[in-house]
């Protein structure tokens, strides 16, 4: 099962010059093959999103534009994490709790998953996530 020790900060690789920053995310830098890619836009700042874990999903949450806070929770320990960087990505694995809020205005949420779209997957209530899941 996994812990707040395999959630990681992945940086990712970047390329500048005059005409500004250019990031690059290839296969090698990160823990898993993308099957997926979705983004959060236009999020008011009170919202909470997340609240959730996943069985099967690895993720890398990156702040696009703006900032927001992601809570990681392994039903052990929970740590608050901003995100502010577009060139840093946040690796959550499988069997982790996260929330995302404190979102700027203007923010981008870009989330790479390792797993289509499937409702079965998910663990959206947090009792059965400590009962069954937690570290
Ligand atoms: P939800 O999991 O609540 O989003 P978040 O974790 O960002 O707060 O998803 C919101 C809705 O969007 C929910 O009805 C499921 C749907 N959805 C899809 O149809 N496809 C997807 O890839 C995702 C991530 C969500």
């Amino acid at each position: 099962m996994n812990t707040l020790n395999n959630v990681k900060l992945i940086d990712i690789p970047k390329v500048h010059d005059e005409r500004g920053f250019l990031a690059v995310i290839e296969k090698k830098s990160i823990p898993f093959v993308i099957k997926r890619v979705y983004y959060l836009y236009d999020v008011p700042t009170e919202s909470s999103r997340g609240g959730h874990a996943h069985k099967e999903q690895q993720s890398l949450i990156i702040a696009l534009s703006g900032s927001f806070e992601v809570v990681v929770d392994d039903g052990k320990i929970k740590k608050r994490i901003m995100l502010n960087k577009p060139n840093q990505g946040l690796y959550i694995p499988t069997h982790i709790w996260r929330e995302i809020d404190n979102f700027s205005s203007g923010s981008v949420c870009l989330v790479l998953a390792s797993t289509e779209y499937d409702e079965v997957e998910y663990i959206r209530k947090y009792d059965d996530f400590i009962n069954q899941f937690s570290g």
